[in-house]
């Protein structure tokens, strides 16, 4: 029998940092890192660019078919491409943060998102972040994991995140994004972000990076040993 390729798939709330773990562990097993958030936040980035109004179904089909991302990884730092462009830094500020999670409940948008999430994942070994990965995009993962944390704790954290990188913001801007933002992740009609019923739960509110990354790496060694 053919041994499957291992699925890692790291589910949950905005700005609990899912993507600080799934890189960390990823760097640790050598597996591929997919950050699906930043794919949707890529289209987003698009279609503010382009005016795409949400709700002009052609045009929404149309622009998905000029939208190519691909993850560059130079020096141990992955970028973000859109159509060759690189969008890393631009797909963490206000505005698309605003209106990714709009474009991302678009039934055309997950569709396309989705069908390159499988693809990437057909072949390799990888952990890939976002809301339904264990529910939607992987079912079958071998490892899932749904991570969440109180939300003043996570607003602290993104609100200095910004702030170091020179955003003018208020923490009460950062709170109301991420209440939002978990708000319709959760109650969308497509794919909305749930726990999948095998998913183990991450609460981080009290954690340090390194302890995570031990919990998460525990969880994999027990599930790997059963394979
Ligand atoms: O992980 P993130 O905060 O960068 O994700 C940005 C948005 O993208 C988030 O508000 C919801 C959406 N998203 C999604 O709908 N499905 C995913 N698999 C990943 C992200």
């Amino acid at each position: 029998m053919t041994k499957r390729n291992i699925i890692i798939a790291i589910d949950g709330y905005s700005s609990c940092g899912k993507s600080t773990v799934a890189k960390a562990l990823a760097n640790k097993l050598h597996y591929v890192y997919v950050d699906s958030g930043a794919m949707y936040r890529t289209v987003t980035l698009y279609f503010l660019r382009n005016n795409i109004n949400l709700e002009d179904d052609s045009k929404i089909s149309k622009a998905l078919e000029d939208i190519h991302i691909d993850f560059h990884k130079e020096h141990g730092i992955t970028k973000v491409l859109l159509n060759e462009e690189d969008v890393s830094e631009e797909i963490r500020q206000m505005p698309v943060s605003e209106n990714v999670s709009a474009v991302s409940a678009i039934k055309a948008v997950r569709k396309a998102m989705v069908k390159q999430q499988q693809k990437m994942g057909a072949r390799k070994n990888v952990v890939m972040d976002g809301r339904d990965i264990g529910t939607a995009v992987f079912p079958d993962a071998q490892v899932k994991i749904f991570m969440t944390a109180d939300p003043k704790v996570r607003a602290e954290r993104r609100y200095l995140e910004l702030k170091n990188k020179g955003e003018n913001i208020t923490l009460e801007e950062v709170f109301e994004n991420i209440a939002h933002r978990d708000y319709q992740d959760t109650t969308r009609k497509e794919s909305p972000l749930i726990r999948a019923e095998d998913a183990i739960i991450l609460d981080n509110t009290n954690m340090t990076e390194e302890e995570q990354l031990a919990f998460v790496s525990d969880k994999v060694s027990v599930i790997a040993e059963k394979q």
